[in-house]
């Protein structure tokens, strides 16, 4: 279904490596919503993942780049703006990894060099992006950017380790750059918290999947899944959200708010 919320509007998306990633469908719905868009990932990724299947389906072009790389980003944002036609009104970042989790080494052993490539790639990366787009003059004004969060940022979560403190810095970062590309040319910057979701980043964490039935069974709506997580991004790139900006935006089916729910009870209770 099509309201062409984003008819006319120029899109970055990032971070869609096969059809699980929350990003593939964000770009799906961008272009059925009437954008035109730019898929960009990791050069390895490029190679690894589908994302010209992607391409072909949304009409856009890809570009690599490494999020990591100031160099790489600069490049890519040029080339979008050429491919796009004019400055970007929208960028998704949808970028994380951890090498401690990947490895399986817990909190208190963290490996300190796979820790400045956790935080360097899920967390800076959107600093990166947001600096090098500040400077080219990029964005347009009243442009959105949207990168995805998890409450692990605001609460512990014992298997995310390094990750909660990669996405309390993201969070950080939102609102840092939101203030400033706000008043320098009225772009807004937010991150959406997401309950867990089946994809390749999601089921690489231990124990992930007894997490996701947890929250499945805690939240009164249940886990919101990728699709939805797209549908509330789309809201956020679109015109009618234009006064939104410096926010987590919680979207895990109200799961954040509740203590425990009558599900979980039951499952626990006494016969
Ligand atoms: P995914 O594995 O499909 O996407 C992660 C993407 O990051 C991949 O496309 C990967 O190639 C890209 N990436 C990694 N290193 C990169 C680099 N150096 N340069 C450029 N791109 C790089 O998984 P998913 O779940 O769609 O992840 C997207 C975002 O959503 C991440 O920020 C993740 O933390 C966040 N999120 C995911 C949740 C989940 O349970 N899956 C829950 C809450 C947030």
């Amino acid at each position: 279904m099509s309201n062409n919320l984003l008819q006319g509007k120029r899109g970055i998306i990032t971070g869609a490596l096969d059809e699980n990633s929350i990003a593939w469908k964000v770009a799906e719905k961008a272009f059925e919503q009437g954008a035109k868009i730019v898929l960009t990932n990791a050069p390895i990724a490029l190679r690894m993942g589908k994302i010209n299947e992607l391409a072909a389906k949304t009409n856009s072009k890809v570009i690599p780049a490494d999020a990591t790389n100031v160099e790489e980003i600069n490049k890519m944002l040029i080339e979008s703006q050429e491919f796009l036609g004019g400055k970007i009104d929208f960028l998704l970042h949808s970028i994380a990894q951890s090498p401690n989790i990947r490895k399986n080494i817990g909190y208190p052993e963290l490996n300190y060099d796979y820790y400045d490539k956790t935080l360097d790639i899920s967390a800076l990366s959107l600093h990166k992006m947001l600096a090098a787009a500040y400077k080219l003059d990029a964005m347009s004004e009243g442009g959105s950017v949207v990168t995805l969060s998890y409450m692990a940022a605001q609460r512990t979560f014992s298997f995310y380790t390094d990750m909660a403190d990669a996405k309390a810095l993201l969070e950080s970062i939102v609102r840092s750059f939101g203030y400033h590309y706000g008043k320098h040319r009225k772009v807004r910057v937010n991150s959406v918290s997401q309950s867990p979701t089946k994809t390749t980043a999601g089921s690489g964490i231990k124990g992930f999947n007894t997490f996701y039935d947890f929250a499945q069974l805690n939240a009164p709506l249940g886990n919101a899944d990728a699709e939805s997580c797209a549908d509330y991004c789309i809201t956020l790139f679109s015109d009618l959200t234009k006064m939104v900006t410096m926010q987590n935006l919680m979207h895990d089916g109200g799961y954040s708010n509740t203590g425990a729910s009558s599900d979980l009870m039951d499952k626990f209770g006494e016969e």
